[in-house]
């Protein structure tokens, strides 16, 4: 399991760099976190203004296999060995798209994630999954690979649009509903009073904390990993429907997975209506109506069916809750049932 530290400064990110040759150090990142966080005055990350930089596109469209043979010919045409290191400098889709690059040039070259996003601080770049988009379908190639550090340095966060914190921001409050009452209140606490960047930083390393924990325990997603895929089934299927239409940002098809699958729990495992009640109204008065609207429900449910996640492919698996703190995997519901879910969630 790689190791997460949460940075206060960057002495420890400095000291793994000089134990790397410098021409084999590299930095992947979009050409605009490049500006603000390297090559700005004053930038935050400084330190890295010295490595040879690869520079891609970092939206969700570019998260795809033509983008990965650019980094691969950067690699090469900076003649870099199998001794190199790549720094992955950027939101999930940079380290998603970084480590699958890494892991799979001259059959692996140490990477580190160094994530600017909340998304990517307590969620992608912890617990070594990398990937692309292929074929239309999230993540469809990649591979478990661990970067050999994750480097969580909250102050980089201060220049991310407000949108994509709220992004981010689904994910902490899905991590703090697999983990305690208590999480899932602070977390309610915080979003009320955004300034608090203690309570903020107290919430993004208890969430890095527990992903990384759960990932030890299963890193290869055989059983308990899968509680991470709370609100994910729905989510994935919504984002993945939005590509094709107006494309929405993953945590907020989170959001409305996580409503969705609180819905399904409800009904099915008897949690608490309280929570329903509380993400519901997270949902509506933070991250706006379900924005997919659609009729088109079989469309939904077929991209459901495709879920990586699923036992088999004419069932759809969820995880639910039973109580705060308290998933269980694997859970067939039926489409019946799933319909329902969809219905309540188009109807806030
Ligand atoms: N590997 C995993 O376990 C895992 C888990 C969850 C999500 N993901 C993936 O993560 C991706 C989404 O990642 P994301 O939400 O971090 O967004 P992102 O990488 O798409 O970045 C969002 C936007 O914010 C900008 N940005 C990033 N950091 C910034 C900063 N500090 N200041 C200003 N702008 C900044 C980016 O340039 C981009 O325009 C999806 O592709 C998803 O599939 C992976």
């Amino acid at each position: 399991m790689a190791y997460i530290q949460l940075n206060k400064d960057l002495e420890a990110l400095k000291h793994l760099l000089h134990t790397y040759e410098d021409n084999q150090v590299f930095v992947l990142t979009a050409p605009h976190l490049h500006n603000i966080l390297i090559t700005k005055e004053g930038a935050l990350l400084k330190c890295l203004d010295n490595y040879p930089v690869l520079l891609i596109d970092d939206s969700e469209s570019s998260k795809v296999l033509d983008t990965v043979a650019l980094t691969w010919d950067l690699l090469l045409q900076h003649q870099a060995t199998r001794h190199a290191l790549l720094i992955c400098l950027g939101g999930g889709v940079i380290t998603d798209l970084g480590g699958f690059a890494a892991s799979t040039y001259k059959r692996g070259i140490d990477f580190v994630h160094i994530p600017t996003t909340l998304l990517g601080m307590v969620d992608a770049a912890i617990g070594g999954k990398t990937g692309v988009n292929y074929g239309g379908i999230k993540n469809c190639v990649g591979t478990f690979a661990e970067p050999i550090q994750t480097y969580i340095y909250p102050p980089l966060l201060r220049t991310l649009p407000a949108e994509e914190f709220l992004s981010g921001y689904a994910e902490l409050i899905k991590t703090c509903l697999l983990s305690s009452q208590q999480d899932f209140n602070d977390s309610l606490m915080a979003l009320e009073c955004l300034n608090d960047e203690q309570l903020l930083e107290y919430l993004i390393s208890r969430c890095a904390a527990i992903k990384s924990n759960v990932v030890t325990m299963d890193h290869n997603e055989k059983g308990i990993r899968k509680c991470l895929n709370l609100g994910h089934t729905i989510g994935h299927a919504i984002e993945e429907y939005s590509m094709s239409h107006q494309s929405l940002r993953h945590g907020y098809a989170v959001m409305q997975g996580l409503v969705a699958a609180a819905y399904l729990s409800v009904t099915m495992m008897g949690l608490d209506r309280e929570v329903l009640r509380q993400l519901s109204h997270i949902m509506v008065t933070h991250y706006g109506h379900a924005s997919c609207a659609c009729s088109d429900y079989d469309e939904l449910i077929k991209l459901m069916k495709q879920d990586k996640k699923n036992v088999s492919c004419h069932t759809i698996s969820f995880t639910l809750l039973r109580a705060i703190g308290q998933p269980v995997v694997d859970c067939v519901v039926p489409e019946n049932m799933i319909r329902e879910a969809l219905d309540y969630l188009f109807s806030l």
